[in-house]
């Protein structure tokens, strides 16, 4: 059966319009596996880490619990990311765990050209945000994740807002309602 990995960077849980745009997404979807960012509160990669995680790339001890996220990604059939706009893209949780699942000979790889070539299962990303105002020309977070879709090998990305939600002149619910329609015709309804 296939899974959907859903990665959970809504930073507000409960109180999270994204939060309730992804469970809508992923209503009548199953075998989907949910990594909470907020939970999990990775720490980033400092010089240290970094180079005793290449250590153990190095030393092929794929085992380590340090390549588990990256494991999981790669395996997932689809991806679900679901993260506010923040300062024009998304909140740091998200931009951390990139660093762990951003794995040589895991996600990806390097050809004998040198270019990046990737591992990832995936058919499909799909990006679900709110923002308090329009998204507009800053798309920086979709745009950034594209990038990293195209670098693991995922082909197709797709993208979701709600947007205006802290415009006071604008009603929320129909702004939400809007990111509704997209969210059910990406379902096929
Ligand atoms: C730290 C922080 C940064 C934000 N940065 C932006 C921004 O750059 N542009 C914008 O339109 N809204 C910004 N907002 C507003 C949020 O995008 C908006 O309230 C969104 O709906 C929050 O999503 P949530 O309900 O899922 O937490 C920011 C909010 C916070 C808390």
């Amino acid at each position: 059966m296939s899974t959907i990995l859903f990665v959970n960077a809504c930073m507000r849980g409960e109180k999270s319009r994204t939060l309730k745009l992804c469970r809508e997404y992923l209503a009548e979807k199953e075998n989907v596996v949910e990594v909470d960012l907020g939970k999990l509160a990775l720490v980033p990669f400092d010089g240290e880490a970094a180079g005793r995680r290449a250590d153990l790339q190095k030393a092929g001890a794929w085992d380590d619990p340090v390549f588990d996220l990256a494991k999981q990604f790669a395996a997932a059939d689809e991806i679900v990311i679901g993260a506010p706009y923040w300062d024009l893209s998304f909140p740091a949780a998200l931009k951390t765990y990139i660093e762990y699942v951003s794995v040589c000979d895991i996600a990806f790889h390097y050809s004998e050209q040198g270019r990046a070539e990737g591992l990832c299962k995936a058919k499909s990303l799909t990006y679900i945000t709110s923002c308090g105002g329009f998204v507009e020309g800053a798309n920086f977070g979709y745009e950034y994740l594209s990038g990293i879709a195209t670098m693991f090998g995922i082909p197709e990305t797709r993208f979701v807002a709600a947007e205006g939600l802290d415009v006071v002149e604008l009603d929320v619910e129909t702004q939400m309602a809007k990111a509704s329609k997209t969210i059910a015709k990406l379902n096929g309804r």
